[in-house]
């Protein structure tokens, strides 16, 4: 298994091009299930999760080929040969269950495996379920399997979702696009990888209104056509590195960011002591002062602070000065990146949902080990700016969410190396 090598070296100067949105693209990418004609997908990310899901729609009979390395992917599945999504790929990487609501529209069945739990939580599917069952589909867990059907087809519905969650939302309304009269979605996630697959879902001939907002009202039509579509910029991957000089020091420019993806991110920047600039080109990041101030986070869906971003702004808050109080408020258990920070000399308190964090001058580098996507990154950026070096072993983590972070960061006088293992 490859690790990384970071060795603290100072401030950063210069531009980091941010990609398409995983989040946008592994609900996107399901979306070709619901036609027969081609959907093509441009400024896509270049990931390990994205290869998956290419795996899972090529398995269900799905033509999908990459172009321009990997920033096309053009999907056609005019003639799919199974509607089973099997636990080997789905337990590898959670979104797959959102061929769930496409298959259920299109073909009115579908088996699709429980993705089982994974490092930050438990993550069930009954508001997935609850929503397909509300558009009249009938559901049966067998064998770790969701057995899906519904031979009338889909029927439009009044639904509100118990926890605004983002890929129940993302498969009710894609199921909904097909199904038999309106379907108003309440409480629905309002994320911009929805408003990304509404956008795109419109293109292909849905009737939808309300993306963005808690209340999401789709007409079912007949067929949806092909259509090709931008993928949006990737919120994370953007906010993850407007933190590398807020803990570094100096100026980057992160080309592509848009500011309306991380408002409330921004927010905390901001309070922290962090100065966050539109320019023509992007989102323009610099540290007013020497040491950045603490603040409180609180996790929640969108447009509130971004779970995804926990872990690498506490990476930023362990060297702030003051105590810090972060809660997660969206997984049950994702501080697993606290022990690995406190390898490096940081002094954390996490129980239950909420860490403390009291700010030290400066961290150390260590080996230290990814657990999850998001905690992998933030190891990297504490090593940035910590002591000595740091080597952030089982990095396979952070390739299904970051493309080409060596190159990235290393363009902008970082000192980063991939270490073949
Ligand atoms: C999406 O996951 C993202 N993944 C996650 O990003 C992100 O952390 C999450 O939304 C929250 O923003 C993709 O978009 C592929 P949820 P999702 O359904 O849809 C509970 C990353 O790092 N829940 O909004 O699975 C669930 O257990 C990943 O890129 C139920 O109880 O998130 C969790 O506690 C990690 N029942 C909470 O809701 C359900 O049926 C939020 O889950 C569904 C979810």
């Amino acid at each position: 298994m490859d690790s990384i090598l970071v060795t603290g070296n100072g401030a950063l100067n210069g531009q980091i091009p941010i990609a398409g949105a995983k989040n946008a693209c592994l609900t996107l990418m399901p979306a070709t299930l619901l036609s027969e004609e081609p959907l093509t997908l441009t400024n896509a990310p270049r990931l390990s999760d994205i290869k998956t899901m290419t795996a899972l729609l090529q398995s269900l009979g799905a033509e999908v080929s990459t172009l321009q390395d990997g920033q096309v992917i053009a999907m056609s599945s005019h003639d799919l040969t199974s509607q089973t999504a099997d636990y080997d790929i789905v337990r590898k990487m959670r979104a797959s269950n959102l061929v769930l609501g496409p298959l259920l529209a299109r073909f009115g069945q579908a088996v699709v495996s429980l993705p089982g739990g994974c490092a930050i939580g438990a993550r069930p599917m009954d508001l997935h379920t609850e929503g397909l069952e509300a558009l009249g589909a009938e559901i049966e867990l067998k064998d770790g399997y969701l057995h899906a059907k519904a031979p009338g087809g889909l029927k439009g519905a009044v639904h509100e979702m118990r926890f605004a969650s983002v890929g129940a939302t993302e498969n009710i309304v894609m199921a909904a696009t097909l199904a038999k009269g309106t379907t108003v979605l309440k409480n629905a996630a309002r994320e911009p990888e929805i408003v990304d697959l509404v956008e795109c879902l419109r293109k292909m001939g849905a009737q939808i209104s309300g993306e963005g907002t808690s209340t999401i009202e789709i007409q079912g039509v007949d067929r949806l056509h092909g259509a090709t579509h931008q993928v949006v910029t990737d919120r994370i991957e953007l906010g993850t590195y407007m933190l590398a000089p807020a803990i570094c020091g100096g100026e980057v420019e992160l080309l592509g960011g848009r500011m309306d993806l991380v408002g409330s991110f921004v927010e905390k920047l901001n309070a922290a002591g962090v100065d966050v600039e539109e320019t023509a080109n992007g989102l323009k990041v610099s540290r007013r002062n020497g040491r950045v101030q603490a603040v409180d986070v609180t996790t929640e869906p969108f447009p509130g602070f971004p779970t995804d971003l926990q872990a690498q702004m506490m990476a930023l808050l362990c060297t702030a000065e003051g105590v810090s109080v972060l809660e997660e408020k969206i997984f049950e258990n994702r501080f697993m990146h606290a022990p690995e920070l406190m390898r490096m000399g940081a002094q954390i308190d996490v129980h239950g949902g909420t860490a403390t964090v009291t700010g030290v001058e400066r961290l150390k580098g260590a080996p230290v080990m990814a657990t999850d996507l998001r905690a992998s990154v933030s190891l990297i950026l504490a090593g940035l700016a910590a002591e000595g070096e740091t080597v952030v072993s089982r990095v396979y983590h952070l390739d299904r969410g970051y493309e080409r972070v060596v190159s990235k960061l290393s363009g902008v006088g970082a000192k980063i190396e991939r270490i073949k293992g």
